[in-house]
């Protein structure tokens, strides 16, 4: 049995009435028969179908005239995404929380007592949602995407910066599959910003001998359907941006379909490293040319960007020669 404080996944049972209920989406399905297919009583249907409700499931019904969906549900459940993930390294393994500390904290505490590789940790809300370096990651209910990913790449702990980066292309491929208009610009090492603004971040994690990884966690938060910011936060979303609602199952699904392409790539194919650095530089108006600020640690430099390295760190020329980001924050000047 699980310690009481850990988060619980969603109940396996809401996405199985879910389900059922999308494949009879015409007609009023009768408490007794989703009762059957879930191996519980009716009184318990009603508990989970109320559940459901309060997740934002637009049921009509009750127990004693059955239930039928009024709007398919853009909620993240594992019988909803997975078989939309079919073939991918993504499809067996979909974990979902109503809500939970962090996605990556959950993926790296499932990593560490062994989950495979392909888990996914999907969230409605983060309580908990972490940011690089000490900043979190606001994280409302059922208006952004809350992911994590357990990779266990074949790889040297130097090629993860490039599975970083190519993460970073993966969010505009799946984003542009939708939506091939919205304006995406990369920004060194895991930001998608849209007009200037953060639409993306991702948080890479892991756990790795001197010359051979683990498993890494690769966390995504995605702004997508949010209609504000607090005004001190340079970010947006999706739905601020193109001004219509966007299916976060279907981003979803792109998402680790394109992250599925980037990784089989990058693992096969020992010239893919250089492919993800020239595409993340054509996608980017920060790799090449740009004044930045740079802040690592408890210090500060100026310059312009000169590219970047074969390992993926960015450079940037100062008044005291070329300088190599390992960590920083850049900020534009
Ligand atoms: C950043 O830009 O600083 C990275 C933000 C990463 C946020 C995502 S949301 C899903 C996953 N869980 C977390 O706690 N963080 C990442």
């Amino acid at each position: 049995m699980s310690a009481p404080h850990q988060p619980q996944p969603t109940d396996l049972r809401l996405g199985h009435i879910v389900r059922l209920l999308m494949e009879h989406a015409t007609v009023v399905v009768s408490g007794t028969k989703i009762a059957d297919e879930i191996s519980s009583s009716r009184s318990e249907v009603w508990r989970l179908i109320q559940q459901l409700r309060s997740m934002g499931v637009d049921v009509a019904g009750h127990p004693a005239t059955g239930y039928q969906l009024r709007s398919v549900p853009d909620l993240l459940l594992p019988e909803i995404v997975r078989p939309l993930v079919r073939g991918t390294i993504f499809e067996s393994q979909v974990h979902h929380f109503y809500k939970v500390g962090s996605t990556n904290t959950a993926a790296m505490a499932a990593a560490a007592e062994g989950a495979p590789e392909g888990s996914v940790f999907l969230a409605e809300e983060q309580t908990a949602g972490r940011g690089r370096g000490a900043n979190s990651w606001q994280s409302q209910r059922s208006t952004g995407i809350y992911c994590s990913v357990i990779l266990r790449p074949p790889l040297p702990p130097a090629d993860v910066l490039a599975m970083s980066l190519a993460t970073g292309l993966a969010v505009l491929t799946a984003i542009h599959e939708i939506d091939s208009r919205v304006e995406l610009d990369l920004k060194w090492p895991n930001d998608v910003l849209l007009n200037g603004k953060k639409i993306c971040g991702i948080l890479t994690e892991m756990n790795a001998e001197a010359t051979r990884v683990r498993y890494i966690v690769i966390g995504i938060g995605i702004n997508v359907n949010q209609a504000s910011f607090p005004k001190d936060l340079p970010a947006t979303s999706l739905r601020l941006a193109t001004g219509s609602e966007w299916s976060r199952v279907e981003l979803v699904a792109a998402l680790l379909k394109s992250l599925d392409r980037e990784y089989r790539q990058l693992k096969s194919d020992s010239d893919s490293k250089e492919d993800v650095l020239r595409r993340f530089a054509e996608n980017s108006s920060w790799v090449f040319g740009k004044r930045v600020r740079i802040e690592e640690n408890d210090s500060a430099f100026e310059g312009t960007t000169e590219g970047l390295d074969p390992r993926g760190f960015l450079q940037v020329r100062t008044p005291h020669g070329l300088q190599m980001v390992l960590s920083g924050t850049v900020r534009d000047r």
